[in-house]
């Protein structure tokens, strides 16, 4: 495990990583990765299975972890998450990555108003609880980060998504927000937006996207490894004047025109 000199997020053993959506894809990668890193973790996902799996092979490099199922697309199920974490925690929590994900995708006419709802209170409600929760320490104590999970469809439309789309850029325009609310306290606040990422997600397109991912000046998809490093750096002293950004792990995607 790493250390780092740096006080600011540096990450000793009681400081506390929660990254969300950990129980798959680049969750999974990053929760695994701040653990290297020598944060201790909450894993935190629906399924229990998948969760426990994540904290074992966090467990299983000599890393510390703590599994905690919850629907966050359920306001109740957050705030009880956050006093799981209180209760579990033995240091401040000082890294939050809201990465949970998802959903179906349908024209407006017909998503239900609950899919509407439910893409918004995983998006944009829970992160909105969460950082409430837990962002006023990391100010009072001058130091932490946050990273919110984007997707190109911040800032790029593509017909049938519109919910899910709406969702995610509301949590962008969150980044800035509380940019401007905590980091004048020492709390950094960015964005990733992944391309197209070979998670459990899409392995149903994979083969869809065969050459067009060849296509791209990467040459090749990205893997959940690819967005956890980003993340990491961004979490880490190394991004100190870094707040209030998006950075965009596409390789390449969205910089050319395509040909
Ligand atoms: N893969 C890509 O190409 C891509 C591109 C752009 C953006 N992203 C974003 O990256 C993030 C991770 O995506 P991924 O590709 O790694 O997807 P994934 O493999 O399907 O993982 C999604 C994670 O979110 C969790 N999650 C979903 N709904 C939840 C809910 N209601 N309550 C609690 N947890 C929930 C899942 O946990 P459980 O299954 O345990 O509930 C899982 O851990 C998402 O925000 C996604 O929008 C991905």
């Amino acid at each position: 495990m790493s250390e780092h000199s740096h006080s600011e997020t540096s990450a000793p053993n009681s400081s506390w990583a929660l990254v969300t959506g950990s129980t798959s894809g680049i969750g999974h990668a990053t929760a695994v990765g701040l653990a290297e890193d020598g944060y201790s973790v909450i894993v935190t996902g629906r399924d229990r299975d998948r969760a426990a799996e994540t904290r074992r092979s966090i467990e299983a490099a000599g890393g510390r972890a703590i599994d905690l199922v919850a629907d966050l697309g359920d306001s109740a199920a957050v705030r009880d998450l956050v006093a799981q974490m209180h209760d579990a925690m033995d240091g401040p929590l000082d890294i939050l990555v809201h990465n949970a994900g998802g959903g179906g995708f349908a024209p407006t006419e017909s998503t239900p108003e609950e899919a509407y709802d439910a893409a918004f209170n995983l998006h944009a409600k829970a992160p909105f609880i969460l950082t409430g929760a837990f962002a006023p320490a990391m100010a009072e104590r001058g130091r932490g980060a946050i990273v919110n999970m984007g997707s190109l469809s911040t800032s790029m439309a593509a017909a049938g998504t519109a919910a899910f789309q709406a969702s995610k850029a509301a949590l962008s325009m969150m980044t800035k927000s509380w940019t401007a609310e905590y980091g004048p306290r020492g709390v950094r606040v960015n964005s990733v937006d992944p391309g197209f990422i070979l998670t459990p997600a899409n392995e149903g397109i994979r083969d869809m996207y065969g050459t067009y991912l060849a296509s791209l000046p990467a040459g090749r998809g990205g893997n959940p490894e690819d967005v956890a490093n980003a993340v990491r750096f961004l979490v880490s002293p190394k991004a100190s004047y870094i707040n209030g950004v998006t950075l965009t792990v596409d390789g390449g995607k969205t910089a050319v025109v395509p040909m």
